[in-house]
């Protein structure tokens, strides 16, 4: 067996061929042991925006873990504290005064489902413990998140085991109302959903009119809504998050990748005051993680933020995004292997008609680019995600697009 196959995930779904053992990573590029350079046109798995290769980071998570190593998440540290404070200041809407930090998007979105619970049981709701989710859509792969998620691939074989939640299809509100008439209202504790459809759905964007519905009837029928920003948050689509763009406001944000741009494990949940202040009344919270917060993973996001902000990456996924998505029309905008070109920002999907995703992900990877599969079997749309680092270059761009024109031709 050599090394590269004994660091191959042995479990996992889909597994893409490999491309060797990556060595280092610097920009917009993973390079292999032996001097092969790949162009990472979705961040790995739309999680670096900064950039790989970034010194000030590593810097920053060093000098912390000389200070600190492991403090149990109810205290304080320096970096903990300081980053739930700029969360709170610099990037949280008004009212967002909570922060709590788990590991991933799956422990985040665990949390989003049991503090939203608690928020029903803390006002004296006990039957609330239902919650909607969409199909297609992706919020984990822990046994919670599979169950109100909607990716059959991912939740294939574990159906005995997943709790019951309902589901509406991603673009229609007058399912959402239907599925919680459906449930008994007093049952429905949140609907959660993500503004731009990653990994199920790649780059799936629900009519303008649907967020202003689907929130007037969670407000009416009392059911908190969750927005799982792990891949749209932190400026990935443009603005701070993925629901500003359709004018709507969560109850409880969700956010993961972007909080670090991989340089450390570390996700959030934030809530609006008004749903954490019933739990502080009732005395009731929810059990945090062993490493909810680590104090290096706090300093590598406080670092990956300011220079997030220093250098306006989130402006600059919105223009480097739209000249993606410019070129992607251009180039295979009318292919008969291309079937819509969609998403915000620099998280934009293409879905394909004839090809498979994984042909063209392998194809495309054979000429040196890293694009993110999508779909989700029978019920999503398969297709590819872009979602490189917002430092990505013009000629990048060019490369990304040649690439997959390239890869699509080749696959059909
Ligand atoms: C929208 C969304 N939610 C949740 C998750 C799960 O995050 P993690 O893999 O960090 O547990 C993902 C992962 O891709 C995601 O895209």
């Amino acid at each position: 067996m050599t090394s590269t196959e004994l660091h191959h995930q042995p479990f996992a779904l889909t597994p893409q061929p490999s491309p060797g053992m990556i060595v280092k990573a610097e920009g917009c590029e993973l390079i292999t042991d032996s001097g092969r350079r790949i162009l990472d046109a979705a961040g790995g798995a739309v999680v670096n925006n900064i950039g790989h290769g970034r010194a000030e980071v590593a810097d920053a998570v060093a000098a912390a873990m000389r200070d600190v190593n492991y403090v149990v998440p109810l205290w304080p540290t320096p970096n903990r504290s300081a980053l739930a404070q700029h969360l709170v200041e610099r990037w949280l809407p008004e009212g967002f005064g909570q922060v709590f930090f788990a590991g991933g998007g799956s422990e985040a979105n665990d949390t989003a489902m049991r503090l939203a619970r608690m928020y029903h049981l803390s006002r004296g709701d006990t039957e609330r413990h239902r919650v909607i989710g969409r199909v297609p859509s992706y919020h984990g792969s822990t046994l919670a998140t599979l169950a109100i998620g909607g990716h059959m691939d991912r939740r294939d074989g574990f159906d005995p085991m997943l709790a019951e939640h309902p589901k509406a299809p991603w673009d229609s509100a007058d399912a959402v109302a239907a599925a919680i008439e459906a449930a008994g209202p007093d049952t429905v504790s949140a609907f959660i959903a993500e503004p731009v459809i990653g990994a199920a759905g790649p780059g799936l964007v629900a009519p303008l009119d649907y967020w202003a519905d689907v929130t007037r009837i969670c407000k009416s029928y009392g059911v908190l809504m969750i927005s799982d920003e792990v891949m749209t948050g932190f400026g990935r689509t443009g603005t701070k998050w993925g629901f500003e763009h359709d004018h709507w406001e969560p109850d409880i944000i969700v956010a993961a990748k972007g909080l670090t741009g991989g340089y450390a494990p570390l996700s959030m949940v934030a809530a609006h005051d008004h749903v954490v202040a019933p739990l502080a009344v009732a005395g009731k919270g929810v059990m945090f993680f062993t490493y909810s917060g680590h104090d290096s993973a706090c300093a590598a996001s406080l670092a990956v933020l300011e220079i997030l902000e220093a250098e306006g990456l989130m402006e600059r996924a919105a223009s480097q995004g739209e000249r993606l998505r410019h070129s992607l029309i251009d180039a295979i905008g009318t292919s008969p292997n291309v079937r819509s070109i969609r998403g915000r920002g620099l998280l934009l999907g293409v879905e394909l008609d004839g090809v498979t995703s994984s042909a063209v992900v392998g194809a495309a990877l054979e000429r040196d680019v890293w694009i993110y599969p999508g779909g989700s079997g029978p019920a999503g749309a398969d297709g590819l995600l872009f979602a490189p680092p917002m430092i990505v270059t013009d000629d990048e761009i060019d490369r990304i697009v040649a690439v997959t024109a390239e890869a699509i031709a080749a696959v059909a």
